[in-house]
């Protein structure tokens, strides 16, 4: 199997019991989405292919910050939501991995919309933002740098609140020019298995 690997705590773990598999005899190639998973995935001897020379995952297996009944998502608190898309859009199954405390019943209502803007094109995205009505931060580190994401961008976090419609959200922020993506997935998630043992799957209530 190809499995996409994820970013973050619920992902890292994963990663460690996967690598524990391999150690085992498990027939696994990963393909990581930040180079903070790639150097744990290396560490724990988990086989590596990159996209050059598979096109299609089994599997993805990610965490989230915020899941709605309908399994809709925020990601990108660990800034790796760009690569996080990319495998998540290429595997045949993505499946994430959360605490309780990250289930709301509307999107935005506990987090904000992580947004990739190459660093040229963040002064009119984030005026573009304000206007529409979102609270911004540029994320920065603990010395006040602004954090660049693997693939040498900066990260708007958008406030919303609850967030009535996140389809058209996300679709508008996408079109702003520079903008790269949004940690709005939405549709992409068939499983999200919740620490503690709940499972929302298609079908159920949520
Ligand atoms: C990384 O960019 C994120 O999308 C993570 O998947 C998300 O922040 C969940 O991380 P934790 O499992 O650490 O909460």
């Amino acid at each position: 199997m190809v499995v996409g690997l994820g970013t973050g705590r619920a992902a890292s773990r994963f990663v460690r019991e996967l690598g524990a598999r391999v150690r085992s005899g498990l027939d696994v190639r990963g393909i990581p989405t930040s180079r903070t998973t790639e150097a744990l995935a290396r560490a724990e001897g988990i086989p590596l292919v990159s996209f050059a020379e598979v096109s299609t995952l089994d599997l993805a297996v990610d965490g989230a910050d915020e899941v709605d009944p309908h399994r809709r998502l925020i990601k990108g608190y660990g800034g790796a939501l760009v690569r996080e898309r990319v495998v998540a859009a290429a595997a045949r199954r993505f499946i994430v991995l959360v605490g309780p405390e990250k289930l709301s019943p509307r999107l935005g209502a506990r987090c904000v919309v992580p947004v990739e803007v190459i660093p040229f094109a963040a002064p009119p995205v984030r005026r573009a933002l304000v206007e529409f009505g979102a609270d911004i931060r540029l994320r920065r580190d603990g010395d006040g740098i602004p954090i660049r994401s693997d693939n040498g961008n900066v990260l708007l976090d958008a406030g919303f609140g609850p967030i009535e419609e996140p389809e058209a959200v996300h679709a508008w922020i996408r079109e702003l020019p520079g903008v790269l993506d949004t940690g709005l997935f939405l549709g992409m998630a068939e499983r999200v298995l919740v620490e503690g043992g709940r499972d929302l799957a298609p079908g159920t209530a949520g």
